[in-house]
């Protein structure tokens, strides 16, 4: 089905991914994803050290759907609240937080759109594959940077679309093809309104990374670790700093 990124669409399409469990997908939404491969902690937790060399005090993560990352992002904050309006993503992030212990963690339904916290009261807001998903990114860009203190930081870690595997994984999955119309071009603009931006590029992949692939994710990773190749990486993070 594809998404119309309208909310209630969007909920619907994500209660029927969990309560189908496609063999394909449901892997990627799993909560317990990193108990069950390690391989996915080492790149998760190398990829959180990059994007925060510093400790943070009050982080907010939207789009967090299950939460599967919380139990190595949690470690980078003091207090990390998630957000997300499909419900039955929540239930099982509040299982993970509950079953992990993670007692800075906590999540609330909200859309990023609206969000539900009073102005300046987070040090860093980060999405993990969340842009490219969310109906009306000007109001989630203006919504963060309300909720962001002065010179607070966004962390958006999003699909490079100058990837061809990217590329063709979004063309063939007709509810993802809001990477097309939600891209780094477009998001950089738009965010540039309220934020100094800088994009970085970055191989962190969670799927299709297991024993058999890790030679090649490997070479891939060295092969886009120059320029201009790096254009090519299967990831883009854009880094946004609060104006004023
Ligand atoms: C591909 S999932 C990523 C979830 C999680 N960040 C991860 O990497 O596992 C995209 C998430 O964006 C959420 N989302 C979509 N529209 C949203 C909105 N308006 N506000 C907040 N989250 C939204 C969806 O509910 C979904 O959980």
């Amino acid at each position: 089905m594809p998404l119309l990124y309208d909310l209630d669409q969007m909920r619907r399409h994500y209660r029927e991914l969990l309560d189908q469990k496609p063999a394909d997908y449901f892997e990627r939404l799993d909560p317990f994803l990193l108990d069950k491969r390690p391989l996915v902690v080492d790149v998760m937790e190398r990829a959180f050290e990059r994007l925060f060399p510093e400790p943070v005090r009050d982080l907010l993560d939207v789009g967090c759907g299950t939460c599967f990352y919380f139990p190595l992002l949690s470690r980078h904050a003091e207090r990390l609240v998630g957000i997300d309006p499909c419900i039955p993503m929540l239930d099982l992030a509040r299982e993970l937080i509950a079953e992990k212990g993670l007692s800075n963690c906590d999540v609330r339904e909200s859309s990023a759109l609206d969000l539900p916290f009073d102005d300046e009261s987070f040090d860093m807001v980060h999405s993990w594959d969340f842009l490219h998903h969310v109906p009306n990114p000007r109001r989630a860009a203006s919504e963060i940077a309300r909720v962001l203190r002065p010179g607070g930081r966004y962390l958006a870690v999003e699909p490079n679309l100058m990837n061809p595997a990217m590329v063709y994984y979004h063309a063939t999955r007709r509810s993802e093809w809001g990477l097309f119309s939600k891209n780094q071009f477009s998001n950089v603009r738009i965010f540039r309104r309220h934020f100094d931006v800088s994009v970085h590029f970055d191989n962190a992949i969670i799927s299709h990374v297991n024993e058999r692939t890790k030679g090649l994710l490997r070479a891939i990773d060295a092969f886009t670790s120059v320029w201009p190749t790096r254009y090519l990486s299967f990831r883009y993070v854009m880094e946004c700093t609060k104006k004023g």
